[in-house]
């Protein structure tokens, strides 16, 4: 088959000055794309790079008479509906491809708006409200402490260790402060403090399965006043520990709470529209009552053992190798559609758009 790659690279020149450094967490390194063409090649198949920037319509248009297929990791270009931007064009160009579809990637880019839609399907997830200022009125049914972050980001971008505020005064402070920065609106929520979760699934309808359940080990971070799986935490400390410690793959869960965190995430990949593969962060209140934090459409794929790939760690930890992890997402997607991978259903044209990605960067 013709497989097309979509991505958005890290790149210096990508972002205007003004956007956050934490920003370019969400754009993909150039060994991660590369190792999802070596994956894709290994299965047989021809890759075409085309980089989720504005010029991508035209180059999915050029190709929508090769494509038989899209491989889509991208992040877009920035702005509300970033995530929907290259589902929408493709669902324009009848050209079938992996992952949720523009809905779904507009409604999980929203915190508040997969908050409504898992509530209204009865998933538990903590209370909060939106706040479009710092001066808007404080929902009274709020008790500190609360934790603030941007209602559109992910990668734990502006989630730091003065997120969560014990009080009006600090908190008004800290949602002027996102507000000014990632100029979206701000999510105010109940702090839970107890274990979080990470639980990453692959397939769809009766095939859906839950891979390795990870728990972020809070008792091995360095010492904090409330325990977040923040920015500094993911990439500072990690950087300079091994991966490993920060996580446990939680095989030895008591299997209630197994059934119960797995059932979960399979309720919330189904009620906010996900396909073929995915990601929910999970975390429990004091008394053990288990809440959706948010879900995750297009997890990270970093092929680096040391680097953070939440789903990458879990799926290597049931056995599969990076390559695998990759067909075995393809290989969902193809059923779903109901393709046969064995043959191509376009013919090849010339193939002037897809520049190899190694001179792009
Ligand atoms: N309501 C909450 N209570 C406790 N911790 C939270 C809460 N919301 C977020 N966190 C912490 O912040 C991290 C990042 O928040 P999350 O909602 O998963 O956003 P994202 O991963 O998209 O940045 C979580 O992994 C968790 O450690
Ligand atoms: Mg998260």
């Amino acid at each position: 088959m013709n497989i097309g790659l979509t991505y958005n690279l890290l790149k210096d020149d990508l972002l205007p000055d003004e956007e956050p450094p934490s920003c370019r967490d969400e754009y993909d390194s150039p060994k991660t794309v590369l190792a999802i063409e070596k994956a894709i090649k290994a299965m047989g198949h021809s890759v075409y790079f085309i980089e989720a920037d504005d010029k991508a319509y035209f180059a999915l248009y050029r190709l929508k008479d090769t494509l038989d297929f899209v491989f889509n990791f991208a992040e877009g270009v920035p702005g509300e509906s970033r995530e929907s931007q290259i589902p929408m064009m493709l669902e324009m160009l009848k050209i079938p491809y992996t992952a949720c579809g523009p809905l779904a990637a507009a409604v999980t880019l929203d915190k508040a708006v997969a908050k409504k839609v898992l509530i209204a399907s009865g998933i538990p997830t903590p209370p909060y409200q939106v706040m479009n200022t710092h001066e808007d009125v404080l929902d009274p049914s709020l008790f500190f402490p609360l934790i603030v972050k941007p209602n559109g980001e992910g990668s734990s971008m502006g989630v730091d260790a003065d997120s969560v505020c014990k009080d009006e005064v600090s908190l008004r402070r800290k949602v002027k402060q996102l507000i000014d920065k990632y100029k979206e609106p701000v999510l105010v929520e109940k702090f839970l403090s107890g274990r979080e979760f990470t639980i990453p699934l692959i397939g769809n309808g009766n095939d859906l399965r839950v891979l390795p359940i990870l728990e972020i080990a809070f008792d091995k971070f360095p010492k904090m006043e409330f325990y977040i799986d923040c920015y500094e935490a993911k990439s500072v400390w990690c950087e300079e520990n091994d991966l490993e410690e920060a996580i446990n793959v939680n095989d030895t869960l008591e299997p209630d709470l197994k059934r119960r965190l797995q059932k979960i995430a399979m309720d919330s990949f189904n009620a906010l529209g996900l396909r073929d593969f995915g990601r929910i962060d999970m975390r429990m209140d004091e008394e053990g009552n288990i809440y959706v934090l948010e879900a995750n459409p297009i997890p990270g794929l970093n092929p680096n053992p040391k680097h953070f790939s939440y789903f990458q760690v879990s799926a290597s930890y049931s056995g599969m190798s990076y390559d695998q992890i990759i067909e075995a997402i393809l290989k969902t997607a193809f059923k779903r559609y109901g393709l046969d991978e064995t043959r191509s259903h376009k013919k090849i044209i010339k193939n002037e758009i897809s520049a190899p990605l190694r001179r792009k960067v």
